[in-house]
């Protein structure tokens, strides 16, 4: 919605008829859908041409996806000559932090769905994209994610700005971050 309410042409995806009927209303609300087209579609097999896109974004999309071969040859196909793709994703890279995640009492109403963590993203997710991508990754949220049991808005605010200093000068640790964003240069 923000980068079509700032001018872009833009199409989305996801396998779920609901998720795509809500995606058509938000850009009904937000005065966009003249800019938007939103399918129901599998990233295994989308229904664009090839190198149609100058960018392709994702949040939380990846770490759902086992094949991530033919995740990557998709994404290929309709990304133009060196276009970006950039996907945030939940990062679970260390089994044991993830069990440890799941002993965190989630709000009621949290949309937080505990059998996810064997799912989680992880670096080694990230080698079948590599031959046909040149790949960013930026990791993020060490102690603020324990922002779900923090209230005080100050200690978060801190934590975040704790975790952006720690994990530029401790490259070891980021294998231990929360999220990651993934940016994927089409070769
Ligand atoms: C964690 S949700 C994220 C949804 C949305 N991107 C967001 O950030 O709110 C994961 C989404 O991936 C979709 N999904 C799962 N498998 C998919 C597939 N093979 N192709 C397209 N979408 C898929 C699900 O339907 C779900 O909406």
């Amino acid at each position: 919605m923000i980068l079509a309410k700032r001018g872009a042409t833009v199409d989305g995806f996801d396998i779920s008829p609901r998720a795509i009927q809500c995606a058509r209303r938000r850009a009904v609300a937000n005065g966009v859908a003249d800019m938007t087209a939103f399918e129901v579609a599998s990233f295994y097999s989308l229904p664009y041409d090839d190198a149609r896109y100058d960018a392709v974004i994702g949040q939380a999309i990846l770490h759902h996806l086992r094949e991530k071969g033919q995740v990557a040859r998709e994404l290929y196909r309709v990304l133009k000559p060196r276009a970006r793709a950039i996907f945030s994703e939940p990062f679970g890279n260390s089994s044991w932090l993830e069990r440890l995640r799941l002993l965190v009492p989630v709000p009621s109403g949290a949309p937080d769905d505990p059998t996810e963590w064997t799912r989680q993203l992880k670096y080694t997710d990230l080698e079948p994209f590599r031959s046909l991508f040149e790949i960013d990754v930026a990791e993020m949220q060490l102690l603020s994610r324990l922002e779900r049991l923090v209230s005080s808005r100050r200690l978060v605010a801190w934590l975040k700005r704790f975790d952006v200093s720690v994990l530029r000068t401790c490259p070891w640790l980021r294998r231990y971050a929360r999220t990651i964003v993934v940016e994927l240069r089409r070769r």
